[in-house]
Protein backbone atom coordinates (compact mmCIF):
# COMPACT_ATOMS: atom_id res chain seq x y z
CA UNK A 1 0.00 0.00 0.00
CA UNK A 2 2.74 2.40 1.01
CA UNK A 3 4.89 1.69 -2.00
CA UNK A 4 2.15 2.11 -4.45
CA UNK A 5 1.04 5.63 -2.90
CA UNK A 6 5.05 6.31 -3.42
CA UNK A 7 4.90 5.70 -7.05
CA UNK A 8 1.89 7.49 -7.38
CA UNK A 9 3.89 10.97 -5.89
CA UNK A 10 6.72 10.37 -7.81
CA UNK A 11 4.71 10.24 -10.88
CA UNK A 12 2.54 13.20 -9.92
CA UNK A 13 6.42 14.71 -9.06
CA UNK A 14 7.42 14.01 -13.12
CA UNK A 15 4.03 15.68 -13.97
CA UNK A 16 4.76 19.07 -11.91
CA UNK A 17 8.03 19.00 -13.79
CA UNK A 18 6.22 19.00 -16.86
CA UNK A 19 3.97 21.44 -15.97
CA UNK A 20 7.12 23.61 -15.41
CA UNK A 21 8.82 22.95 -19.14
CA UNK A 22 5.27 23.80 -20.07
CA UNK A 23 5.22 20.95 -22.28
CA UNK A 24 1.25 20.57 -21.99
CA UNK A 25 -1.75 23.22 -21.35
CA UNK A 26 -2.55 24.45 -18.09
CA UNK A 27 -6.27 22.87 -18.45
CA UNK A 28 -4.60 19.38 -19.43
CA UNK A 29 -2.37 19.18 -16.15
CA UNK A 30 -5.30 20.64 -14.01
CA UNK A 31 -7.63 18.13 -15.11
CA UNK A 32 -4.48 15.33 -15.04
CA UNK A 33 -3.99 16.29 -11.28
CA UNK A 34 -7.71 16.08 -10.41
CA UNK A 35 -8.12 12.81 -11.70
CA UNK A 36 -4.64 11.57 -10.03
CA UNK A 37 -5.50 13.18 -6.56
CA UNK A 38 -9.16 11.57 -6.88
CA UNK A 39 -7.30 8.07 -7.62
CA UNK A 40 -5.24 9.07 -4.53
CA UNK A 41 -8.36 9.35 -2.45
CA UNK A 42 -9.61 6.65 -3.74
CA UNK A 43 -6.99 4.63 -2.86
CA UNK A 44 -6.73 6.17 1.08
CA UNK A 45 -10.44 4.84 0.94
CA UNK A 46 -9.52 1.57 0.06
CA UNK A 47 -6.66 1.38 2.65
CA UNK A 48 -9.32 2.47 5.19
CA UNK A 49 -11.77 -0.06 4.43
CA UNK A 50 -9.15 -2.49 4.15
CA UNK A 51 -7.87 -1.76 8.12
CA UNK A 52 -11.47 -1.66 8.84
CA UNK A 53 -11.72 -5.33 6.98
CA UNK A 54 -8.48 -5.82 8.93
CA UNK A 55 -9.89 -5.02 12.28
CA UNK A 56 -13.05 -6.93 11.73
CA UNK A 57 -11.27 -9.61 10.89
CA UNK A 58 -8.79 -9.76 13.97
CA UNK A 59 -12.91 -9.49 15.77
CA UNK A 60 -14.39 -12.54 14.26
CA UNK A 61 -11.06 -14.75 14.88
CA UNK A 62 -11.09 -13.64 18.59
CA UNK A 63 -14.58 -14.86 18.27
CA UNK A 64 -14.23 -18.35 16.87
CA UNK A 65 -10.98 -18.69 19.02
CA UNK A 66 -13.44 -18.06 22.42
CA UNK A 67 -15.98 -20.24 20.59
CA UNK A 68 -13.95 -23.25 20.27
CA UNK A 69 -12.75 -22.68 23.49
CA UNK A 70 -16.07 -22.92 25.03
CA UNK A 71 -16.93 -25.77 22.99
CA UNK A 72 -14.42 -27.58 24.49
CA UNK A 73 -14.88 -26.78 27.53
CA UNK A 74 -18.33 -28.05 26.83
CA UNK A 75 -17.42 -31.15 25.26
CA UNK A 76 -14.96 -32.06 28.36
CA UNK A 77 -17.75 -31.93 30.53
CA UNK A 78 -20.16 -33.60 28.37
CA UNK A 79 -17.48 -36.63 28.12
CA UNK A 80 -17.66 -36.50 31.72
CA UNK A 81 -21.49 -36.73 32.06
CA UNK A 82 -21.52 -39.60 29.85
CA UNK A 83 -18.82 -41.02 31.91
CA UNK A 84 -21.14 -40.72 35.07
CA UNK A 85 -24.05 -42.29 32.83
CA UNK A 86 -22.88 -44.99 32.63
CA UNK A 87 -20.87 -45.68 35.63
CA UNK A 88 -24.92 -45.23 37.16
CA UNK A 89 -26.30 -47.53 34.43
CA UNK A 90 -23.57 -50.72 35.43
CA UNK A 91 -24.76 -50.04 38.77
CA UNK A 92 -28.01 -50.15 38.56
CA UNK A 93 -28.15 -53.02 36.10
CA UNK A 94 -25.61 -54.55 38.36
CA UNK A 95 -27.35 -58.48 39.90
CA UNK A 96 -26.47 -58.73 43.75
CA UNK A 97 -27.73 -61.92 45.73
CA UNK A 98 -31.09 -62.43 45.81
CA UNK A 99 -33.10 -64.05 48.17
CA UNK A 100 -36.77 -64.27 49.40
CA UNK A 101 -39.44 -66.61 50.14
CA UNK A 102 -43.10 -67.09 51.12
CA UNK A 103 -44.44 -70.50 52.68
CA UNK A 104 -48.17 -71.42 54.42
CA UNK A 105 -48.18 -74.15 57.27
CA UNK A 106 -50.55 -76.02 55.08
CA UNK A 107 -50.16 -77.67 51.36
CA UNK A 108 -53.10 -80.32 52.06
CA UNK A 109 -56.38 -80.09 53.98
CA UNK A 110 -56.70 -78.60 57.50
CA UNK A 111 -53.82 -79.03 60.07
CA UNK A 112 -53.32 -78.18 63.97
CA UNK A 113 -50.14 -77.77 65.15
CA UNK A 114 -49.06 -78.43 68.40
CA UNK A 115 -49.23 -78.27 71.30
CA UNK A 116 -46.10 -79.50 72.75
CA UNK A 117 -45.15 -81.35 69.83
CA UNK A 118 -43.81 -80.03 66.22
CA UNK A 119 -42.64 -76.99 67.84
CA UNK A 120 -40.91 -75.75 65.05
CA UNK A 121 -43.31 -74.70 62.61
CA UNK A 122 -42.69 -76.18 58.98
CA UNK A 123 -43.97 -74.32 56.53
CA UNK A 124 -45.07 -76.76 53.31
CA UNK A 125 -46.65 -75.11 50.73
CA UNK A 126 -43.97 -72.80 49.12
CA UNK A 127 -45.07 -69.58 47.28
CA UNK A 128 -41.71 -68.84 46.15
CA UNK A 129 -37.87 -69.62 47.69
CA UNK A 130 -35.30 -67.49 45.24
CA UNK A 131 -32.01 -68.79 46.37
CA UNK A 132 -33.12 -71.73 47.91
CA UNK A 133 -32.60 -70.41 51.59
CA UNK A 134 -35.77 -71.88 52.97
CA UNK A 135 -36.22 -75.72 53.63
CA UNK A 136 -39.78 -76.78 53.37
CA UNK A 137 -38.48 -80.11 55.11
CA UNK A 138 -36.91 -78.68 58.38
CA UNK A 139 -39.21 -75.32 58.24
CA UNK A 140 -35.24 -73.32 58.41
CA UNK A 141 -34.29 -70.26 57.01
CA UNK A 142 -30.91 -70.14 56.28
CA UNK A 143 -29.13 -66.90 54.94
CA UNK A 144 -26.96 -67.81 51.14
CA UNK A 145 -25.61 -64.24 52.26
CA UNK A 146 -24.37 -61.77 55.30
CA UNK A 147 -27.09 -59.13 54.53
CA UNK A 148 -29.76 -57.21 56.01
CA UNK A 149 -33.44 -59.41 55.77
CA UNK A 150 -36.43 -58.31 56.40
CA UNK A 151 -38.97 -61.25 58.08
CA UNK A 152 -42.77 -61.69 58.76
CA UNK A 153 -44.70 -64.39 60.22
CA UNK A 154 -48.43 -64.48 60.88
CA UNK A 155 -50.70 -67.13 63.02
CA UNK A 156 -53.87 -68.33 63.25
CA UNK A 157 -55.64 -70.47 65.95
CA UNK A 158 -58.81 -71.63 67.76
CA UNK A 159 -60.00 -70.54 71.38
CA UNK A 160 -59.16 -73.69 72.98
CA UNK A 161 -55.23 -73.44 72.62
CA UNK A 162 -52.97 -70.15 73.36
CA UNK A 163 -52.40 -69.05 70.23
CA UNK A 164 -48.87 -67.72 69.23
CA UNK A 165 -45.25 -68.55 68.12
CA UNK A 166 -41.70 -66.84 67.97
CA UNK A 167 -38.97 -66.20 65.67
CA UNK A 168 -36.09 -67.30 66.71
CA UNK A 169 -32.70 -66.41 65.18
CA UNK A 170 -30.03 -68.93 65.59
CA UNK A 171 -31.40 -70.49 69.02
CA UNK A 172 -32.32 -66.95 70.20
CA UNK A 173 -36.21 -65.57 70.54
CA UNK A 174 -37.00 -62.08 68.63
CA UNK A 175 -40.37 -60.92 67.91
CA UNK A 176 -43.46 -63.28 68.71
CA UNK A 177 -47.04 -63.54 68.05
CA UNK A 178 -49.28 -64.05 71.33
CA UNK A 179 -53.08 -64.57 71.93
CA UNK A 180 -54.80 -66.25 75.43
CA UNK A 181 -57.20 -68.83 75.07
CA UNK A 182 -60.85 -66.67 75.11
CA UNK A 183 -64.12 -66.71 74.26
CA UNK A 184 -63.98 -65.59 71.03
CA UNK A 185 -64.00 -68.46 68.68
CA UNK A 186 -60.55 -67.52 66.91
CA UNK A 187 -57.42 -65.09 67.02
CA UNK A 188 -54.49 -64.17 64.71
CA UNK A 189 -51.54 -62.33 64.74
CA UNK A 190 -48.81 -61.49 62.81
CA UNK A 191 -45.33 -59.48 63.51
CA UNK A 192 -42.05 -58.67 61.62
CA UNK A 193 -38.17 -57.59 62.35
CA UNK A 194 -35.67 -56.66 60.25
CA UNK A 195 -32.39 -58.77 60.85
CA UNK A 196 -28.87 -59.01 60.43
CA UNK A 197 -27.75 -62.10 59.56
CA UNK A 198 -24.18 -63.63 58.90
CA UNK A 199 -24.21 -66.25 56.05
CA UNK A 200 -25.87 -69.74 57.16
CA UNK A 201 -26.88 -68.43 60.24
CA UNK A 202 -30.66 -70.07 60.93
CA UNK A 203 -33.67 -68.25 61.42
CA UNK A 204 -37.55 -70.31 62.49
CA UNK A 205 -40.71 -70.06 63.58
CA UNK A 206 -41.12 -71.58 67.19
CA UNK A 207 -44.68 -72.77 68.95
CA UNK A 208 -44.83 -71.02 72.61
CA UNK A 209 -45.14 -74.10 75.28
CA UNK A 210 -48.64 -75.51 75.03
CA UNK A 211 -49.62 -73.45 72.12
CA UNK A 212 -51.71 -74.57 69.09
CA UNK A 213 -52.01 -73.07 65.28
CA UNK A 214 -54.27 -74.06 62.78
CA UNK A 215 -53.87 -73.31 58.95
CA UNK A 216 -55.70 -74.62 55.56
CA UNK A 217 -55.58 -73.95 51.93
CA UNK A 218 -56.64 -70.32 52.73
CA UNK A 219 -53.21 -69.52 54.27
CA UNK A 220 -53.79 -68.27 57.16
CA UNK A 221 -50.34 -69.38 59.24
CA UNK A 222 -47.81 -68.15 56.67
CA UNK A 223 -43.78 -67.36 57.28
CA UNK A 224 -41.78 -65.48 54.66
CA UNK A 225 -38.72 -63.39 54.57
CA UNK A 226 -36.12 -61.48 51.83
CA UNK A 227 -33.03 -59.85 51.82
CA UNK A 228 -33.04 -56.19 51.50
CA UNK A 229 -29.19 -56.23 50.80
CA UNK A 230 -26.02 -57.68 51.09
CA UNK A 231 -23.24 -56.22 54.36
CA UNK A 232 -20.60 -58.32 53.15
CA UNK A 233 -18.62 -55.28 51.14
CA UNK A 234 -18.95 -52.53 54.08
CA UNK A 235 -16.05 -54.32 56.47
C1 LIG B 1 -4.35 1.81 8.21
O1 LIG B 1 -3.60 1.16 9.22
C2 LIG B 1 -2.22 1.50 9.25
C3 LIG B 1 -1.52 0.63 10.27
O2 LIG B 1 -2.29 0.46 11.44
C4 LIG B 1 -2.09 3.01 9.58
O3 LIG B 1 -0.75 3.37 9.60
C5 LIG B 1 -2.85 3.81 8.53
O4 LIG B 1 -2.86 5.19 8.86
C6 LIG B 1 -4.30 3.34 8.41
N1 LIG B 1 -4.93 3.99 7.27
C7 LIG B 1 -6.13 4.56 7.32
C8 LIG B 1 -6.60 5.22 6.08
O5 LIG B 1 -6.81 4.55 8.34
C1 LIG C 1 -14.37 -36.49 24.48
O1 LIG C 1 -14.52 -37.83 24.07
C2 LIG C 1 -14.22 -38.04 22.71
C3 LIG C 1 -14.60 -39.48 22.35
O2 LIG C 1 -14.25 -40.37 23.34
C4 LIG C 1 -12.73 -37.77 22.50
O3 LIG C 1 -12.39 -37.98 21.14
C5 LIG C 1 -12.45 -36.34 22.88
O4 LIG C 1 -11.06 -36.09 22.80
C6 LIG C 1 -12.92 -36.05 24.29
N1 LIG C 1 -12.79 -34.64 24.55
C7 LIG C 1 -12.34 -34.12 25.69
C8 LIG C 1 -12.26 -32.64 25.76
O5 LIG C 1 -12.04 -34.83 26.64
Amino acid sequence: MVGSIVVLLAWLGCLSLGTVRGQRGDLDIGTELDDIRAKLQGLKDLEARLNHTEKELEGQKAKVDRLEKENKEITLRLNTTEDEVEKLRNSGTKKGPQVAFSASLSNFGEIYKGPCSDTTLVFKRVFSNIGNGYDQHTGFFKAPVEGLYYFTFSTFGYNTHLIGAVLVKGGVRVVSTYDHVSTDSSDGGSNAVVLELKADEKVSVELWQNARVFDNMNGHTTFSGFLLYPLGDRK
